[in-house]
């Protein structure tokens, strides 16, 4: 899909739009690489980055209730969702929404406790976003991301057709390496489960996707684009032990 192209685009944000999350995760997952991230300050400075529709950021802001939450993303109507559900949430006050490029990023060295980024560090690339982001954190500092790996040493051919935007993609043990050899300590690591890629992101993802494709039917663009997220989606039904998201927990 080239997001270059306003048709291609518009197709696309006509599924991907309104939803609770733009990418796999849920709150148990959250809570489970806060764990891992260990005490952090009371009052700690966090950035989220490609926050989207801010399923996570939400999140964060209920289960860090001291935190002040820095939430930036490219794509403005995510921002308007993100800021109408934290209104409602109670929780805008702890929050700065921030329209911005996380690969040109304004924040001086050392500004944050905490960098978070869910689904996202591939888009400017892993070892890019582990060199970058780093300077960024405090002291003993966390960044907590989630990458995608191969679960498997040889995944059949169809899988590896749906992953071809990403050729970069490495294995559990090549992501950890991969961190380590940027100067992270690993304080943690675990695999998405399945059900962190359908509540919140596929499963509505489909809905939106049928009521598109009876509304743009006939208009062979957005045919086209409905189809590669159709084929997204079956894959991951179909082979769901050969890829996941690692959430990595890396102290600086
Ligand atoms: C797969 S979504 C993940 C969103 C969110 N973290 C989540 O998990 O629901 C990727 C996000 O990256 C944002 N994005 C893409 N390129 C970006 C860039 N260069 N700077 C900031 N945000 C970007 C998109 O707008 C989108 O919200």
């Amino acid at each position: 899909m080239d997001f270059s192209d306003p048709a291609q685009r518009a197709a696309f944000f006509a599924v991907h739009c309104d939803m609770p999350r733009e990418g796999p995760g849920d709150r148990a997952s959250v809570v489970r690489a806060l764990q891992l991230a260990g005490p952090l300050p009371a009052r700690p400075d966090v950035l989220d980055l490609a926050c989207g529709p801010g399923g996570q950021t939400l999140d964060l802001a209920e289960l860090l209730p001291g935190a002040q939450i820095t939430a930036l993303d490219g794509y403005q109507p995510f921002l308007h969702d993100l800021e109408g559900r934290a209104r409602a949430a109670g929780v805008l006050d702890r929050i700065s929404i921030a329209r911005g490029d996380m690969a040109r990023l304004p924040y001086p060295p050392q500004s944050f406790d905490l960098v978070w980024c869910e689904g996202a560090a591939y888009i400017v690339g892993f070892d890019t976003a582990l060199a970058a982001w780093k300077p960024l954190l405090r002291p003993g500092g966390v960044l907590a991301l989630t990458e995608p790996v191969w679960l498997k040493s040889d995944p059949p051919e169809p899988v590896r057709a749906c992953w071809a935007e990403y050729p970069a993609m490495e294995d559990v043990a090549s992501a950890r390496r991969r961190a380590e050899a940027h100067g992270y300590q690993i304080a943690g690591a675990f695999v998405l489960s399945d059900a962190a890629w359908w509540t919140n992101y596929y499963g509505p993802l489909e809905t939106r996707l049928e009521a598109a494709t009876a509304r743009l039917a006939g208009d062979p663009v957005a045919e086209a684009v409905l189809a590669e997220i159709r084929d997204e989606i079956e894959c991951r039904r179909v082979y769901p032990d050969d890829y996941g998201y690692l959430f990595l927990v890396l102290r600086a």
